[in-house]
């Protein structure tokens, strides 16, 4: 293993291209993170953008591919880092997307491809680099789950699914990594403004005239809509994320926005 001689903290940001990512990115960089932004395509405007604030900035920063779909992807990109700083510090579950149709709807094609990046990504990342962690006997694994992994919205429900699993993955596993020095940190968002309400992936048959959810799927589009003005920036769930990983003391769950947090206290008193 070959390591520099920095003493800086290293972190791991996936879906860096944009939102969360690239906020997280930029703000683990100016805090002291030597920061591996990754992103499944370099090639596109995300690299450049996030490479030119850094090097404006003189941000100790990487943009490097990962696309979190892909085993042999995650596996070269995680040992790259390692093998350049010779520790891993934080790495952060972002990348992620929502398929948006009536559940009897969506094909099973679609089905697997939502899994395969919201839960099955973050499995990926988090096999590789557990063992890495637990080594170490230090890190943090932070897995951006949402509001939407502990409530339910219709048309969401594969991505609620994701999100939920990702939840229970996440609660069962902090009690086995704990003793490693490991701490899981889950990020729940409300509303937030990034490209993820231009990225909402509907599927094949919500656009068809004859579905009998026609009507329905045009006015939760419309909900959405509304809630997509109603939004806060992700720098702001940069900041708590920021938070969470240069606490001694993290806290397993962290809501972030009105709308989360609202939700959250909610869920309290029920418990009363
Ligand atoms: N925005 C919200 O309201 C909200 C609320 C709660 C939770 N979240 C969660 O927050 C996370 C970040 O979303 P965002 O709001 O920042 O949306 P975003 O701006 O659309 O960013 C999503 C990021 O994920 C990346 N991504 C998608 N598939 C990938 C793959 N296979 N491998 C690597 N990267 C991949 C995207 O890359 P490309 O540019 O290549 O597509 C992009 O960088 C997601 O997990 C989302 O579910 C969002």
């Amino acid at each position: 293993m070959m390591s520099t001689s920095s003493n800086k903290k290293v972190a791991v940001v996936t879906g860096s291209s944009s939102g969360i990512g690239f906020e997280t990115s930029l703000a683990l960089a100016r805090n002291g993170f030597y920061t591996y932004a990754t992103l499944r395509k370099l090639e596109d405007g995300g690299s450049k953008q996030i490479t030119d604030i850094a090097r404006n900035e003189n941000l100790p920063l990487q943009a490097i591919q990962l696309d979190v779909n892909n085993d042999r992807s995650v596996s070269d990109t995680i040992n790259r880092v390692v093998n350049e700083k010779g520790r891993i510090d934080v790495v952060v579950n972002n990348a992620g997307y929502a398929l948006i149709g009536a559940f009897e709807e969506n094909s099973m094609e679609e089905i697997k491809t939502q899994f395969e990046t919201n839960l099955f990504g973050a499995i990926r990342v988090m096999q590789v680099v557990i063992p890495i962690l637990r080594n170490q006997r230090n890190g943090k694994i932070v897995n951006i789950t949402s509001l939407g992994g502990r409530m339910s919205f219709p048309l969401d429900s594969i991505y609620h699914a994701t999100k939920f699993a990702l939840e229970g993955l996440s609660e069962s596993i902090q009690y086995e990594v704990e003793p490693f020095g490991i701490k899981i940190i889950l990020i729940e968002p409300g509303a937030v403004g990034s490209n993820f309400w231009r990225n909402l992936k509907m599927s094949a048959s919500a656009n068809n005239d004859n579905s009998p959810y026609r009507q329905f799927t045009n006015n939760v589009l419309e909900a959405f809509n509304q809630a997509a003005q109603n939004t806060i920036h992700p720098s702001e769930v940069a900041k708590v994320i920021l938070q969470a990983v240069t606490a001694d003391n993290p806290d397993f769950r962290y809501g972030v926005g009105k709308d989360s947090v609202t939700i959250w206290k909610q869920e309290e008193i029920c418990l009363i």
